[in-house]
């Protein structure tokens, strides 16, 4: 594939046609049916399969590695209790095996890291970046940078990444969750109430606390101790109404207007989670402290419903708030 047919906007379709037809009937049904289209000048990949990978003539041994990245991606939690502590996988919100556009795709990482980053002031690599996920989004604890399963994890996303140049110019289509238009009336916790009630509760149950049978996560929680913490992404309104709209009811994604994606992220995030790990014992004081490149777009350390958001000392099912890794770090070198 030369770079010239990646720019060419009809590209995604042609090849997500010829990859769906190697789908399976329920990963077929879980793709969305109406994903927004390409706009002009914007750089799309359509990552290859594990069945592409099986094909490839790489040593055996790299399989090996790539397929156990996989296997950690879709089932993270035979990690559970040492890296993971919570009921989420990492396609619980990279879903298509963290191939699809509009839910987070995490091929883009592989290509664009090093870079610096905002949310922890530095220049981080691929292997910091999954470990942000795995502190905040997981609730747990990386693995240890150059470890078997950091690598695999590693290897995995740069495999999805194949064929795409380092630092590729232009906008990525469908990269993480795109930003929806602003709500016009705004976000309301009753309306979003309802919209949950009516559209979610059937999976997600009515206390958000999802499902899981045999050690598996059927359902994800949405809030409470088996989601994800108050530092990660989904935690600010507009990534939350984004991976609403674009991927969920299950099986019917763009199904709900903007308004009512808006509402139901804001309902969502007006409950309690586990304690955000970079919590200083003062939940106002360290939403002032990671106000600029975080808390803006949250409701962590506000009142709503006359209740002080992330004002406790839960951290869920660990026994620590704050994995090491997590501590600042400036490059010294000259
Ligand atoms: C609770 C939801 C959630 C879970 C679970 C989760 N992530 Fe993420 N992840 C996010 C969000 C939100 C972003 C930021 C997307 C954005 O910036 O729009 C993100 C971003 C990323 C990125 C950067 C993608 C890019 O475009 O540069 C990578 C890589 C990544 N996650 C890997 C992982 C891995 C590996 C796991 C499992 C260990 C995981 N994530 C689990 C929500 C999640
Ligand atoms: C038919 C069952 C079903 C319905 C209905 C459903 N979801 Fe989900 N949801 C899932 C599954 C399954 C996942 C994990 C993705 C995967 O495994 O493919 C998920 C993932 C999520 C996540 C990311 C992980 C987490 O738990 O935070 C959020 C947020 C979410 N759903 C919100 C909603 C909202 C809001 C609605 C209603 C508008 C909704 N879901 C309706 C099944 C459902």
């Amino acid at each position: 594939m030369n770079i010239s047919t990646r720019y060419f906007p009809q590209a995604w379709a042609f090849a997500a046609l010829v990859s769906l037809v190697s789908l399976n009937v329920q990963a077929e049904a879980r793709y969305p049916a109406n994903v927004p289209q390409p706009k002009e000048g914007q750089f799309v990949h359509v990552p290859p399969t594990m069945e592409d990978l099986e094909k490839n003539n790489m040593h055996p041994e790299l399989k090996r590695v790539i397929r156990r990245g996989h296997d950690l991606f879709v089932n993270t939690q035979q990690l559970r209790g040492k890296n993971v502590f919570n009921n989420m996988n990492c396609s619980s919100c990279h879903m298509g095996e963290g191939r699809q556009p509009f839910a987070g795709p995490v091929w883009p990482a592989a290509v664009t890291l090093p870079d610096f980053r905002g949310k922890n002031g530095h220049v981080n690599n691929l292997e910091e970046r999954i470990a942000g996920c795995f502190s905040y989004s997981m609730n747990g604890k990386p693995p240890a940078y150059g470890s078997d399963d950091m690598i695999a994890l590693a290897a995995y996303h740069q495999w999805l990444a194949k064929g795409v140049p380092m630092y590729p110019e232009g906008q990525i289509y469908g990269r993480g969750y795109p930003r929806l238009p602003e709500p016009a009336k705004g976000m309301d916790y009753a309306r979003g109430k309802k919209v949950f009630e009516t559209n979610c509760v059937m999976c997600h149950g009515a206390d958000g606390s999802g499902l899981v049978q045999n050690g598996k996560v059927v359902f994800p929680a949405t809030w409470g101790d088996g989601s994800n913490n108050w530092g990660a992404g989904l935690v600010r309104h507009f990534t939350l109404a984004s991976f609403v709209k674009h991927n969920m009811p299950l099986g019917r994604p763009n199904s709900l207007s903007d308004q009512d994606a808006w509402d139901v992220a804001y309902y969502i995030n007006s409950q309690e989670r586990p304690q955000e790990p970079r919590y200083t014992g003062d939940v106002r004081e360290t939403r002032e402290k990671y106000l600029k490149t975080f808390h803006a777009n949250t409701s962590y350390g506000l009142k709503v419903n006359g209740r002080l958001l992330g004002d406790h000392d839960n951290v869920g099912e660990k026994d620590f708030l704050k994995p090491d890794v997590l501590r600042p770090r400036t490059f010294t070198a000259e």
